[in-house]
């Protein structure tokens, strides 16, 4: 049937040509506009129901990083360590992994966009974990670093910088507020310990059905944190040589303002012994 006033709001980044050809075909339109907007914007407040199903990944993300830490052993690789994790996030009911999952060991861990290979996990190491599942369409995005043995006084500043960062971050979360407040917590701390130069990505994203939707945490948005937000806070340092460190926790702002951190696993340093 031919109507040709109609317009065809369609999702022009998901889409296919093959899928558009068939419809235009079928359909006779030729105007099409994109709906993109209005489902971000629809997506961008969570309900009761989206946000507990992002605390049954986080359970199942938590609980599988709880379990794997004792399996970690002096001289395992990171992928070994990687198919383990993976196997226990199945085990516990993760649907899917959210992306691929991190697992760095050493100077690995200062590639903030690294993949786990061969490398063994030695004493002096940090191991940095960034990984996340989907639980009946929800996802979860957790990052924690560990330190294997004893590690060097910077080492230590520069997870206690992240650590910091972090933490600030969180408490600039105020409803109202312009978004670019919270990169600009982290970013301040980081700065002030002398590794601005190090810091070399938003401090988070949204998260929800996709693992990165809206809102983008960075220090140009000014768009008003509101109730319904669910992002990720992840500031990190990464340093050629020395190795890096991220501390990733998902955060959401409830319709009264109220934050709650969703993640729970500890962050203060914890030493894995790994022998
Ligand atoms: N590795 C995905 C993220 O943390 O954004
Ligand atoms: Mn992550
Ligand atoms: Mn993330």
């Amino acid at each position: 049937m031919k109507e040709k006033s109609a317009i065809c709001f369609i999702e022009k980044n998901y889409m296919t040509v093959a899928q558009y050809e068939a419809l235009q075909k079928e359909t006779g339109i030729n105007n099409f506009k994109s709906v993109e907007r209005a489902i971000i914007d629809m997506r961008l407040r969570k309900s009761t129901i989206e946000i507990e199903k992002v605390k049954k990944a986080i359970s199942i993300t938590e609980n599988a990083l709880d379990e794997i830490i004792p399996f970690i052993k002096i001289g395992m690789t990171e992928n070994e360590i990687k198919t383990k994790l993976e196997t226990t996030l199945q085990d516990l009911g993760a649907e899917k992994v959210a992306f691929d999952t991190m697992v760095l060991t050493g100077e690995n861990s200062g590639l903030p966009h690294g993949e786990p290979g061969d490398r063994q996990i030695q004493y002096g190491d940090f191991l940095l974990f960034d990984f996340g599942v989907f639980v009946d369409h929800y996802c979860s995005d957790i990052t924690r670093t560990f330190a294997i043995g004893k590690i060097s006084d910077e080492q230590r500043q520069i997870y206690d910088a992240v650590l910091k960062a972090n933490e600030k971050a969180i408490e600039a979360v105020r409803l109202g507020d312009p978004i670019k407040n919270i990169d600009h917590a982290a970013r301040t701390v980081i700065e002030d310990a002398s590794y601005g130069a190090y810091f070399t990505h938003r401090t988070g994203h949204g998260l929800g059905l996709e693992v990165h939707e809206a809102p983008s945490i960075h220090g140009e948005n000014k768009e008003k944190i509101l109730g319904g937000l669910l992002f990720t806070i992840e500031p990190g340092i990464y340093k050629e040589g020395v190795g890096g460190v991220r501390i990733e926790d998902d955060v959401y702002v409830h319709p009264n303002g109220e934050v709650e951190v969703l993640t729970s696993f500890p962050k203060q340093l914890t030493i894995i012994d790994a022998k």
